[in-house]
């Protein structure tokens, strides 16, 4: 595989790391996932804009535009011949001596990589997925999207553990999202519901334009905070990511939802979602 760091095209096993990297040390750094979909990038602009976001809520700065950071993102699914997966982004501070406090004229790392994965086709997106209920331990800046994943990779391995898919983080009563996906819930009179963006959540590319999607279709959202009881009880459960599009929840922590399978209103907005990914 070609990868991409600080302005060189490399094969993966050329491209090498500082051991004092401030993402290494200190996790100070943030990323990005672009689905690819046929060749293309799904969403490209709200990927380069919440990047833009992140980078500058950490106080850093980009080594390169946007534009070229697309046009990278381009050859990098040319090189590589992918047709399916992601672009994996990583900014970090940078590299030097270890010191809490950095230098402000350190240059940043800049690392890009591709990443096969079938997602249109995904096995989840017909079977669906289980989830499993974990208390939310992460920092209290969820909107940006840090490279700190300890609290997700801990959720992750729970939830596989006991035969799910993803984890549910939740914060007393009520689901923020989930380890690497938002949430929602569909209410029996087909309503959509899930968080506003706030600083508590992501705030999911995929999320921005499914609800516009739905919108468009005159389905009815509400953006609202949502309890585990509410949606233990709801008609269907979804999520939704770069890597899955969206895909249907089946069960929280055993018990099933709804019917126990993917349900209609789901199938509609992945139908349109991998529309408009085309
Ligand atoms: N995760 N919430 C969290 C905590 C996430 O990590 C993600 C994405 C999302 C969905 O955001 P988006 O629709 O922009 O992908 C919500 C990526 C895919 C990951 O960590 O691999």
């Amino acid at each position: 595989r070609i990868v991409y760091l600080n302005g060189a095209f490399l094969p993966e096993n050329e491209a090498h790391i500082s051991i004092f990297d401030r993402g290494f040390l200190f996790g100070d750094g943030i990323y990005e996932v672009t689905a690819v979909l046929d060749g293309k990038l799904v969403d490209s602009d709200l990927h380069m804009a919440r990047l833009e976001r992140s980078v500058r809520e950490i106080g850093g700065r980009l080594p390169v535009s946007t534009d070229a950071i697309v046009a990278i993102e381009k050859r990098l699914i040319a090189e590589n011949a992918l047709t399916e997966g992601v672009v994996y982004l990583q900014y970090t501070r940078g590299a030097e001596d270890r010191d809490f406090l950095y230098s402000e004229d350190l240059p940043p790392t800049l690392l890009l990589f591709t990443q096969q994965k079938t997602i249109e086709h995904a096995a989840s997106a017909e079977k669906g997925i289980r989830v499993k209920t974990v208390p939310d331990q992460r920092w209290a800046r969820r909107d940006i999207k840090s490279i700190c994943l300890l609290p997700q990779v801990i959720a992750k391995r729970a939830a596989k553990d006991e035969g799910c898919g993803e984890a549910w983080m939740l914060d007393g009563d009520y689901v923020t999202e989930g380890a690497s996906s938002t949430a929602y819930l569909i209410t029996r009179d087909g309503k959509i519901i899930t968080r506003a963006n706030s600083e508590v959540t992501l705030p999911g590319c995929t999320r921005l334009a499914v609800l516009a999607l739905a919108q468009e279709a005159e389905l009815t959202i509400e953006e609202r905070p949502f309890t585990l009881a509410e949606a233990m009880d709801a008609e269907e459960i979804c999520l939704t990511s770069a890597s899955n599009f969206i895909a249907p929840i089946v069960a929280i922590d055993g018990k099933a939802i709804g019917a126990g399978t993917p349900g209609p209103i789901y199938r509609r907005l992945r139908a349109l979602y991998i529309e408009h990914a085309r």
